[in-house]
Order: C-alpha cells, then sequence, then structure tokens
C-alpha cells in the first residue's frame, strides 16, 4: 500500500466528518465536496466516518460462496463502521473488472477482490493502483507480472487441500489391496485457483500411484452442471471406483446422479472424494456417502478486517495470509494424513459438528 494513498485516504475522511457536521447543520441535506461525494450512508451522531470497501465477490456458485458472502456482509456491517458495496459477479470476470472501476470511481478505501480465475488482472489493478486504492485479493489468487498491484492475499492453501484428499486416497487403496483406482475428475472453474491447487494434487498423486483417471470435465464448482457430467461418466464407465469432486456441491450433484441411475455410493458402491466442508457436506460424510471432505474455511471477514485495521494505523502486513483446515470422515480408518513428513490427524463426524457448521 503506498503512502501517499493512505494521507490521501485520511484527508478525505477528514473532508467526510466536515461534511457530517455541514449536514447536520443542513439538516439532512447532501453536499458534495471537490470531487468527493460523501456517502449518503454514513453513520450519524459518530464521529468517525465510515471505512468504505468495495467488494467484488465471484457468484453464488456453491453454499460455500453463500457463507463466504455472509461473513463478509457480517464482518463489514454499518453498525460496525463499515460502508460495503457488495457486487456478484455471477462467475464472470467482465462483471468483476466492471465493479472494480465502479468502486475506483466511487472512490472507496479499499477493493477487496475474490477473483474467479488466476489471470487477466493487470490492467484493472493498475487503474487501482493509479488511483492509490489498495487491494486485498481474497479466497483464490492472481497471477499478475506486477505484484505490487494488490496489498495482500487470504485463503486456503488449495494445493495442500488436494494433497490431504490424495494421501486418504493413497491408505484407501493400500488397505484394500487396490493395484489401482479407477477415477472420474470433476473439476471447478477452469483457471480458478481452487481448481488448479486440488487438480494439481490429483494428478501427481495419480502419475506416482499408478492410478487411471478416465475422465475430466469441469463442473464449475456447482451441483447442476456436476450432475451433468456425472450422468455421462457413468453412461461411459462402468468400473468407475472414485469420483474426485472439487467441492461440496459438485459432490452433491455427482451423488444425487448416482442414486439416480440405482449404483450405490460409499464404501460398497462409488466413493465421492470432495472438498469445503460445508454443514450438507459433513452430514454426506457422516451418512458414508462422502469419504474423505478436506475443510476450505470461507469465514475469513475478520481476517481482512484485521488487516484493513492494520493498513489503517499504517503498519505494515504480509503479502499472504492462509487460512487453515482440517479433514473430516465418518470414522477413523485412516486416522493421520501424512504429507512430506507433515501429519494430520482426522477429524470424524459428530452431530454436534454438523450442527454448529454455519455454512
Ligand atoms: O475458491 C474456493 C472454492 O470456490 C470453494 O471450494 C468452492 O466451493 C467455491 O465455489
Amino acid at each position: 500500500m503506498s503512502e501517499t494513498g493512505n494521507g490521501r485516504k485520511n484527508w478525505t475522511r477528514v473532508v467526510a466528518a466536515v461534511g457530517l457536521v455541514f449536514l447536520a447543520v443542513a439538516g439532512g441535506i447532501v453536499l458534495a465536496n471537490a470531487n468527493k461525494v460523501i456517502n449518503k450512508t454514513e453513520k450519524k451522531d459518530e464521529e468517525t466516518p465510515l471505512i468504505s470497501i468495495g467488494f467484488s465477490q465471484v457468484g453464488a456458485e456453491s453454499e460455500w460462496r453463500t457463507g463466504n458472502s455472509i461473513s463478509i456482509k457480517t464482518t463489514f456491517s454499518q453498525k460496525r463502521g463499515y460502508d460495503l458495496i457488495f457486487k456478484d459477479a455471477q462467475q464472470q470476470q467482465e462483471q468483476q473488472i466492471k465493479a472494480i472501476r465502479g468502486f475506483i470511481q466511487q472512490d472507496v478505501n479499499y477493493i477487496v477482490l475474490a477473483p474467479v480465475v488466476e489471470t487477466g488482472w493487470d490492467t484493472v489493478l493498475k487503474e487501482a493502483k493509479k488511483a492509490k486504492i489498495p487491494v486485498i485479493i481474497a479466497d483464490r489468487q492472481v497471477k499478475v507480472k506486477d505484484d505490487s498491484l494488490y496489498t495482500t492475499w487470504v485463503g486456503a492453501d488449495f494445493y495442500q487441500e488436494g494433497q490431504k484428499a490424495c494421501s486418504w486416497m493413497e491408505q484407501y487403496a493400500e488397505r484394500n489391496k487396490k493395484k489401482t483406482l479407477n477415477i472420474v475428475h470433476i473439476m471447478g472453474t477452469e483457471g480458478a485457483t481452487a481448481q488448479i491447487g486440488r487438480t494439481k494434487a490429483l494428478e501427481e498423486a495419480t502419475k506416482k500411484n499408478g492410478w487411471n483417471i478416465l475422465e475430466q470435465q469441469t463442473g464449475a464448482f456447482t451441483q447442476a452442471k456436476s450432475h451433468e457430467v456425472m450422468e455421462e461418466y457413468l453412461k461411459k464407465y462402468k468400473d468407475i471406483d472414485m469420483v474426485y469432486c472439487e467441492n461440496d456441491s459438485e459432490a452433491l450433484g455427482a451423488i444425487n446422479a448416482i442414486e439416480q441411475a440405482g449404483k450405490k455410493v460409499g464404501t460398497d458402491g462409488i466413493q465421492i472424494i470432495s472438498f469445503d466442508a460445508t454443514r450438507e457436506g459433513l452430514a454426506e460424510v457422516q451418512n458414508g456417502k462422502i469419504a474423505v471432505d478436506v475443510e476450505c474455511n470461507p469465514d475469513f471477514g475478520k481476517k481482512i478486517e484485521k488487516i484493513i485495521k492494520q493498513l489503517e494505523y499504517k503498519r505494515d502486513v504480509n503479502k499472504e495470509y492462509y487460512i487453515g483446515d482440517k479433514i473430516y470422515t465418518q470414522n477413523k480408518s485412516i486416522s493421520t494424513i501424512e504429507i512430506e513428513k507433515a501429519k494430520w490427524s482426522v477429524t470424524v463426524v459428530t452431530d454436534k459438528i454438523v450442527k454448529e457448521r454455519v455454512y
């Protein structure tokens, strides 16, 4: 974040505060100062003006995403001192670029971008930098030539999530004396960090263990698309051992398609691998329909707030912040996940865990 940027924003807030006093005197008449429009939504009866945040969300493709939007909206509420401009891009990068340009025009204090894909952000982020608006990247990552175009990133290690799932698959194959696994792969949105990382882990493990990926297609992280893809797979392949779904919405779509085709899911049928650990996903782990569900925690609104507070106090922030995640199964038959000597213990899903899950 540039210092000039902060100075300019602080000046903007001073101007806004003066404007508020004026507002009170003028009985609610909205005033504009030079090029700065004072927010109509600013908190009354308080001295500190709201911090304005433009948040560009990917869409509402999954339960995970809905949980993430709730986390952002509840954190950045007016009551808590923020003026949040929330834009849902319906999974379209052009919509996100348009939203960012709008935030720049409105001269928000911060832009938070949850990018649909990794590439294609250089131009618009240069525009944000030129306007001296700090950009925080959330969830998936961006690949830009100059990483000073954004201030920091907060999200999960998607590649490691995939490695955790693959470690479980390796142990499963070993215990069940399976020389190979016939896997169908339902990918997430192509080009999204979550897809890239989880896919890379599967492809590496497949090579290492001599597994067989029968086919790979995108399910766009949605239940509906995944259902379609799974129906197609079931018509083509009679010997599927596992479906590697890249999130719970896809897992639910695949389970549905398998059961509608009169086949079984679980230990005596087709095994489902999944990510996210949403409430619905965890319930299916408990029912034995999802074999392993690697958590991806969407509740990072407060983490972003902490970063913004640090920036407000002109403190340095890290370039990246990783959100930790657990591994959920129905029982402890495989109790430890190991990746290059690092170990994680597996959590068995209980009623309490399902009930307390907020997304
Ligand atoms: O980028 C995170 C992924 O995006 C989550 O796993 C998925 O559910 C969401 O749509």
